[in-house]
């Protein structure tokens, strides 16, 4: 008998399930039987004291998880980091642990009080002893795991745990010896299963099931060459036997309906320490924030931002404005457990408008492009709103804002300029902006004056009711109207659909009234539009009677062989030979409009360009400068534009399917409306609503 090994437990006169604090013990309040449980205990106690010593501590009333010692504390040769339990409903079983440490002779250490460990149960010694593998997401705090790193000198690998189910590190990660891992790769997250592949090697791994997992199957005691467990079914336990492992199943399941087996019920003290000095690969920022922080639900989101994104937080600071109008600051430490996941953090906190500390200077930091066309590896990717970058101490503003660029910093007649750049823009000898430092963008203040403009994004509604369609359209006719009254600009993305479902004579009401100062669509809104103006028909249906018409698929055909005879829609509109519809009112009206090409175009038009590149160049030119951009029914060229278009500008998207509408309004910015509707009632609405505005028009047509 291999006495070498010392265990601790603590027998369960007091256990019960007496409070939820994990899902296993949703319902099992009072539900477990304590002569099955003392039973199932002794059980383990006997085997195990074939196998280790078995130490005890005296159980206390009022505690009933003291059973499990797993979450007492961490020992690693003569030192025990003391767990600091995330519930108060285990926070009383501290003292009693510590007083049994203290008195065993180990050198105690204490986390400071708000940062929650949860002992072995979060944290596990590779049994070859040469890392600690340390839980964090549910009950652990990773910020506790440099410490234990520093008081324990070991290198330590932080597993994120993403199933609620395997809330604890040991109910789903068990190192056994020999190097070989008993784990269930879904309880944590695709980083964290990229660590655990590439630590330890395929041999050694021996992933279970969810039926093993839910068993607690990886909730083992491993002494040796012996594994005891809960439960484990055949297959999983002929692969541990065919790696040399005796399995001993023994019940637990009174202990199951608290959320613990086997390993939750001991705690190894005896961790021999034959580690060489590591380091953590955690990684810590500080950012700070600035502005109506609380109404705008920013600190949540940015907090929310942190842990989904695999990293946590420690809010330093936070000063709370008075006022209404006054504003909030707040500092906090982000902290993850490496540099890609940082700075993926980072980015994401700089688009909610942080400023990233970093230590050495506040400036951004640049490297050179070296291949025309290829940014630097972590380059900063830019979002939609203003921003600034520092170089030199000095905020300078980038121009033509953007979405998914880079910055690129040169050095012109005027100074320093950054701007945002494609990807296929950039030129060798430039630089760009990499990582998250000196960099800032403005999110409008969505706490005050915006107000009034939400109840227009409805976008949390779904779908939008007549009502609403009613105010959307009462603002939009009103935005229109002052827009065009102040010379600004107002583009429209349009899809075919907006022919089909009777749209196109408001549409061409639009542009007459000088409404419209841009088109953008594709190949197929032009032929539909030319279709309906030379033939009546829109893709072969009678408009008017809504049947289809003898022959009639051939229809838009006919029509893009008119205009490619006349050389282009504006020569045929010349010509005499396109007498009416949009594009027609386009080219009478001197509104700029550019067709982009796809792969599913018939024809195509002469005007459609089939240089996506030069599409693409060609929507951002005429959006340059647009206050509000109409977007009816074209998913495909509304998300074209929005990816051009940075905050500020207003987005009206309408379509039929809802699925369509969120997507498109879902930028974060409250400058854009979905409307959930029929396109055509929507323009007719529209129409109705400027002509009451303006009494321009009687009632079109
Ligand atoms: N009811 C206890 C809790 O939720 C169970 C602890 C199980 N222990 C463990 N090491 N997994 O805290």
């Amino acid at each position: 008998m291999a006495q070498s090994v010392r265990i601790l437990m603590c027998a369960p006169q007091h256990y019960d399930v007496d409070y939820v604090i994990n899902p296993w013990m949703e319902g099992n309040i009072h539900r477990s039987s304590r002569d099955r449980a003392q039973e199932q205990w002794q059980q383990l106690y006997e085997i195990l004291k074939h196998h280790a010593t078995v130490e005890l501590v005296e159980p206390q009333l009022g505690w009933p998880d003291m059973v499990f010692t797993a979450n007492a504390g961490l020992v690693l040769g003569d030192t025990v980091v003391l767990s600091r339990f995330f519930h108060p409903e285990r926070q009383g079983e501290e003292p009693y642990f510590e007083q049994w440490f203290a008195d065993q002779g180990y050198t105690v250490q204490k986390l400071p009080k708000s940062l929650p460990f949860e002992g072995a149960g979060d944290a596990l010694l590779d049994r070859t002893g040469e890392l600690l593998w340390a839980g964090y997401g549910f009950r652990t705090e990773l910020d506790a795991h440099p410490y234990l790193a520093q008081w324990l000198d070991v290198e330590v690998l932080s597993l994120r745990l993403i199933d609620r189910r395997f809330y604890h590190l040991d109910t789903c990660f068990c190192p056994l010896t020999d190097g070989y891992l008993l784990y269930y790769p879904a309880a944590f997250d695709t980083y964290s299963n990229h660590l655990i592949e590439r630590r330890i090697p395929a041999e050694k791994r021996i992933p279970v099931d969810e039926v093993d997992a839910v068993n607690f199957a990886c909730n083992a005691v491993n002494v040796n060459r012996t594994i005891v467990l809960n439960q484990a079914s055949d297959p999983l336990k002929t692969a541990l036997s065919a790696r040399g492992f005796a399995v001993i199943e023994t019940p637990l399941t009174e202990f199951l309906k608290a959320g613990g087996a086997a390993k939750c019920l001991t705690l190894r003290v005896t961790e021999p320490r034959q580690i060489s000095p590591q380091a953590t690969a955690i990684q810590h920022r500080v950012v700070r924030f600035e502005g109506h922080l609380l109404d705008s639900g920013l600190v949540n989101r940015a907090l929310d931002t942190i842990v989904a994104g695999g990293g946590s937080f420690q809010v330093l600071n936070f000063t709370l404005g008075e006022q209404r109008q006054d504003i909030s600051t707040a500092e906090v430490k982000v902290s993850a457990p490496d540099i890609t996941i940082i700075e993926d953090i980072l980015g994401q906190l700089v688009d909610l408008g942080a400023v990233v500390k970093s230590d050495d200077t506040a400036d951004a930091h640049l490297a050179a492009v070296a291949q025309n066309g290829v940014a630097p590896d972590d380059f900063y990717v830019t979002a939609i709103y203003p921003t600034e970058i520092s170089i030199n101490g000095q905020w300078i503003a980038v121009q033509g804002q953007r979405m998914d660029a880079a910055i690129a910093v040169t050095q012109t007649a005027r100074g320093l300029e950054a701007r945002c750049k494609l990807l296929r823009d950039l030129q060798m000898g430039e630089s760009v902006v990499i990582g998250s430092a000196g960099i800032r963008t403005k999110r409008h203040d969505t706490s005050l004056k915006q107000r009034s403009t939400e109840e227009f994004s409805f976008m949390g509604a779904g779908v939008s009711s007549e009502r609403r369609v009613e105010l959307v359209v009462e603002q939009i006719a009103w935005d229109l109207r002052r827009i065009r009254d102040q010379g600004g600009k107002a583009v429209v993305t349009a899809g075919p659909v907006v022919i089909h479902t009777g749209g196109s004579e408001h549409l061409q009401t639009l542009i007459r009234g000088g409404y419209i100062h841009g088109l953008l669509g594709g190949n197929a809104i032009a032929v539909h539009d030319i279709e309906q103006a030379l033939m009546g028909t829109s893709l072969g249906m009678d408009m008017q009677r809504g049947v289809s018409v003898h022959g009639g698929h051939r229809h838009h055909l006919k029509a893009i062989n008119t205009i490619r005879r006349c050389g282009s829609i504006a020569q045929a509109v010349e010509q005499g030979v396109l007498p009416s519809g949009v594009m027609y009112e386009c080219v009478k009206n001197n509104v700029p409009f550019s067709l982009a090409g796809s792969i599913r175009d018939d024809g195509p038009l002469p005007d459609t360009q089939m240089d996506l590149l030069q599409a693409q160049a060609d929507y951002a030119r005429l959006i340059e400068g647009a206050d509000l951009i109409l977007m009816l029914s074209t998913m495909l060229h509304s998300i074209g534009v929005g990816n051009m278009t940075p905050a500020g500008v207003k987005m009206v998207c309408v379509d039929i399917n809802p699925a369509v509408v969120t997507k498109l309004s879902d930028r974060g910015s409250l400058e854009s409306i979905g409307v959930v509707t029929d396109v055509g009632l929507f323009l007719s609405l529209l129409v109705d609503q400027l002509t009451k505005l303006t009494g321009e028009y009687a009632r079109a047509n």
